[in-house]
């Protein structure tokens, strides 16, 4: 399938012109291709010279260039990586981890958001991001919303193929609960609904890694209702006020809140942060708090509370610059000035205190990172595990995601080992065969498919698979044995087929 001299990659380029205009299309010697590549790049990580890059990259402005893309793809032996948001952590969605010829689609020209509040559901493209939605929404609507990730520049492609959880998570679950219909195109260039891509491929895209199946061009979701008010706190604890009693106490309390009432924990250095969001005003809140966590209730009074809209707290969980929330909610710029390198786990059992003091320690090395965790519980946990491909349903108490960061290349050893070794020390303290993972929490170092005569290995992916997806990993294989058993769409943690009696 990859070309190996340079006709068919001149064949290639020649079918898609056939049927996109050559603007859509960079080759590497286009004056813009290097500012097509870079525009929703986010991790620096994955910017530099030795990064392997596309040759082309095919920016569709409808679904047509999209089946181009893949019947010229096929026919020329030229693979394609998907971009919406471009926030993937491990840059797959435009780099290569080993050599490879590729091409990437990039989805930002497809990102039209159609809202119809009379059924509170929405159309929305795979190039829009989680802004653009969330302020569509809220244009038709100030008591309406939708159910996703915190950061507004997340692509709702990419999110939304591996699941996408936010403030909103423990009342209406994760994006993918609220999937209503979805169009693919596939390894055939065929562009399917719902009904005609049949069950278990509509199943499998709904955060089962979207890429392993093809292309999906737009989606249509469930909007939510919330009141026009709600309520965000932030409450900060360090060590020395009584943060570890605190963040013990949480992981037990957190879950089982009632589901208008959302605590995340954010522990960096020596401080807990805990940021909050009610589905309400203030007033409910607050005896809430102090009867089923007078730990932290106690620390609250009204100053503490911000009421405000459902919109004005997106900046307000994940701030940015911006004159105005609208402005800051619709900027598509990313900058390159923050190297990442993330890993996460989930835990069902609390981690006792004596844990927490060792884990502080670990916060507070040279190197270190920060860790959030997410409570989940009520609407997320009352989803059957095989409803959809995202398995941490029931049982889970929290989610936890490392985050190392620095801000000069040669920086980055230093803190990758910070986190490897922080996450070695917690397998104690985590769930365990498997060691579940969130998929959107993308992370190599849980293993990378090994690809046998020209198709990933089911067995091989297991050790990745599993993690991500527990028991539904092998529906998801026997789901890409249907539509794409010839493994055109792959990269290093994409599906593998599973096709029975082969
Ligand atoms: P990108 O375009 O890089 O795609 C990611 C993967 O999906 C790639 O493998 C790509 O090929 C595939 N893909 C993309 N579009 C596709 C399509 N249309 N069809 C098929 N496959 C497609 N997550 C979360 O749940 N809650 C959160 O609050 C956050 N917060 C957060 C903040 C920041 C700063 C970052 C960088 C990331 C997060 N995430 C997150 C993780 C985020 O959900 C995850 O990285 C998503 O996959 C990003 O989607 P993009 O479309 O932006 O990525």
């Amino acid at each position: 399938l990859i070309p190996s001299h340079a006709s068919s990659s001149d064949g290639f380029l020649q079918c898609l012109s056939e049927s996109i205009p050559s603007q859509l299309v960079f080759t590497q010697s286009s004056p813009s291709f290097t500012s097509v590549l870079v525009s929703s790049i986010r991790n620096p990580r994955f910017f530099t010279p030795r990064t392997v890059r596309p040759q082309w990259i095919v920016t569709p402005t409808n679904a047509s260039h999209v089946q181009a893309a893949v019947v010229c793809g096929r026919r020329h032996g030229v693979r394609l990586r998907v971009r919406s948001g471009g926030h993937d952590y491990e840059g797959l969605s435009y780099r290569s981890q080993r050599a490879e010829v590729f091409a990437v689609v990039d989805l930002s020209n497809l990102r039209a958001v159609r809202v119809d509040e009379q059924s509170s559901t929405a159309w929305v493209e795979s190039g829009a991001t989680l802004g653009e939605l969330y302020y569509a929404v809220s244009q038709s609507s100030n008591q309406l919303a939708f159910p996703a990730g915190l950061c507004p520049t997340i692509g709702v492609g990419g999110h939304f193929s591996g699941g996408g959880f936010g403030t909103l998570l423990r009342k209406y679950g994760l994006a993918i609960d609220n999937v209503l219909d979805a169009v693919l195109v596939d390894a055939k260039a065929r562009l399917l609904d719902k009904n005609a891509m049949g069950t278990d491929v509509f199943w499998a895209i709904r955060g089962g890694s979207g890429e392993s199946f093809g292309i999906v061009l737009s989606w249509q979701v469930r909007l939510v209702p919330v009141p026009p008010t709600v309520t965000a706190f932030t409450i900060p604890v360090a060590v020395d006020e009584g943060a570890m009693d605190v963040v013990t106490r949480w992981q037990e309390v957190a879950p089982a809140l009632p589901e208008d009432l959302f605590i995340r924990a954010v522990l960096q250095n020596q401080t807990a942060t805990f940021e909050s969001l009610y589905m309400g005003t203030c007033d409910a809140p607050l005896p809430v708090m102090r009867s089923r966590f007078p730990e932290l209730g106690m620390k609250m009074n009204r100053t503490t509370c911000q009421e405000t809209t459902w919109i004005d707290t997106v900046p307000y969980f994940f701030p940015g610059s911006g004159a105005t929330v609208d402005v800051y909610i619709l900027n598509r710029t990313t900058s390159l000035n923050t190297y990442t390198k993330m890993t996460s786990d989930y835990v069902r059992q609390a981690i006792p205190r004596e844990a927490w003091g060792s884990i502080f320690a670990w916060l507070a090395e040279p190197d270190a990172g920060l860790m959030i965790l997410d409570p989940y519980g009520a609407a997320i946990a009352s989803v059957p595990e095989s409803a959809t491909p995202f398995p941490h349903r029931a049982g889970v108490l929290y989610n936890i995601q490392y985050v190392s960061y620095w801000f000069a290349a040669e920086d980055g050893a230093a803190h990758i080992k910070w986190i490897r070794d922080f996450y070695a020390f917690m397998e104690p303290y985590v769930t365990s065969n498997p060691r579940e993972a969130y998929f959107n929490y993308r992370d190599l170092n849980l293993g990378e498919n090994v690809v046998v005569g020209n198709v990933s290995s089911y067995e091989a992916g297991k050790v990745w698979g599993e993690k991500y997806f527990r028991d539904n990993y092998k529906r998801l294989a026997i789901a890409k044995g249907e539509i794409d058993p010839d493994d055109y769409f792959r990269n290093e943690q994409s599906i593998p087929p599973l096709v029975p009696g082969k």
